[in-house]
């Protein structure tokens, strides 16, 4: 399996020159929509959303002045790039009404979670498809993205469709689409693991007798520099914990007890226990 860095500068002109469509124009359809507009990549009367109920339809044209539509045939043949970015349980559904309505050099970019190309390929009967894994920080524009694409996708398209995902905050393409269940386990599913962590600590905080407020911004300001400060010094994390370790202190007296309650094994179990869901879930038959 190979893991790839693309070199990318966001330039404005990346994608000034194509048409993008969202089939389904939920949260994450806006967080792109919102990241695209931002960065200056597209004007808005290129992109059309698709969207069944007309409240969100005004919603979006009154926040992005983007074009919008309930008929997702009509979306998918507005774009050259279309984003598939409805529910996994909507997406059959959604390509059975999309098969062989696309045109030959559409670029199909999903999002869903868990879907296989080769699925997304039977489904839409289209060969350029890149397939991605974003995470929920994207949604204000922090997110962390690993995506793949198939051979027919061209290095035009390739670079738009990292456009896209850069718009979102981190992205990583990677060659093997293996690597996507491992993505989705790690970044894909990790804001869960910091949610209870956060939520575990808040709690410690609140039993020893701190309001629930001002727990809530001790905890969430020692995260927030914790991995600022892991990112400026380039220390491992390890040399970065020995150094707030004094010999009898008060972390060493706190990490004994996080390593008897095995958190490093439980961490690693439940990574691993995430990653065999989402191969199994990939694997399920079609409907
Ligand atoms: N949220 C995340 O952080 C995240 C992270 C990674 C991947 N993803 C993937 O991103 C995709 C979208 O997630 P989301 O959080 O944006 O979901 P969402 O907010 O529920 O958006 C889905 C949108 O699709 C619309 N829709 C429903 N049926 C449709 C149809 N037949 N045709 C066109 N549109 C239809 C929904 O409209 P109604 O509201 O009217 O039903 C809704 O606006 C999912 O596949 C998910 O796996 C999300």
């Amino acid at each position: 399996m190979g893991l790839a860095r693309l070199k990318l500068e966001i330039s404005e002109d990346m994608l000034r020159d194509t048409t993008l469509s969202f089939i389904g124009s939920g949260a994450m359809a806006e967080a792109m929509i919102k990241g695209i507009l931002g960065h200056h990549l597209l004007d808005p009367e290129r992109i059309t959303a698709s969207e069944p109920r007309p409240e969100r339809r005004q919603e979006l044209r009154g926040r992005y002045a983007v074009q919008t539509t309930a008929d997702n045939i009509a979306a998918a043949q507005a774009g050259r790039i279309v984003v598939l970015s409805v529910k996994p349980q909507t997406l059959p559904k959604v390509m059975a009404e999309l098969k062989g309505r696309l045109a030959d050099d559409t670029l199909v970019l999903s999002i869903v979670a868990g879907m296989r190309i080769n699925v997304i390929r039977r489904g839409l009967g289209a060969e350029a498809i890149v397939r991605s894994m974003p995470n929920t920080p994207a949604q204000v524009g922090l997110g962390m993205t690993v995506w793949t694409a198939t051979s027919a996708v061209n290095e035009t398209q390739r670079r738009q469709a990292q456009a896209i995902l850069a718009a979102l905050g981190k992205e990583i393409y990677v060659e093997d689409e293996g690597y996507l269940d491992m993505a989705t386990a790690l970044s894909g599913t990790g804001p869960a693991y910091v949610f209870l962590f956060m939520e575990a600590l808040i709690d410690a905080g609140v039993h020893m007798g701190f309001s629930r407020h001002v727990a809530q911004e001790l905890v969430y300001q020692t995260i927030e520099g914790s991995v600022a400060i892991a990112r400026a010094s380039g220390l491992h994390p390890t040399e970065l914990r020995n150094q707030v370790t004094s010999p009898g202190g008060t972390s060493a007296e706190a990490l004994y007890q996080l390593e008897k309650g095995s958190l490093r094994t439980v961490i690693s179990k439940a990574i691993w226990a995430a990653y065999q869901r989402s191969k199994a879930l990939g694997e399920l038959p079609e409907k």
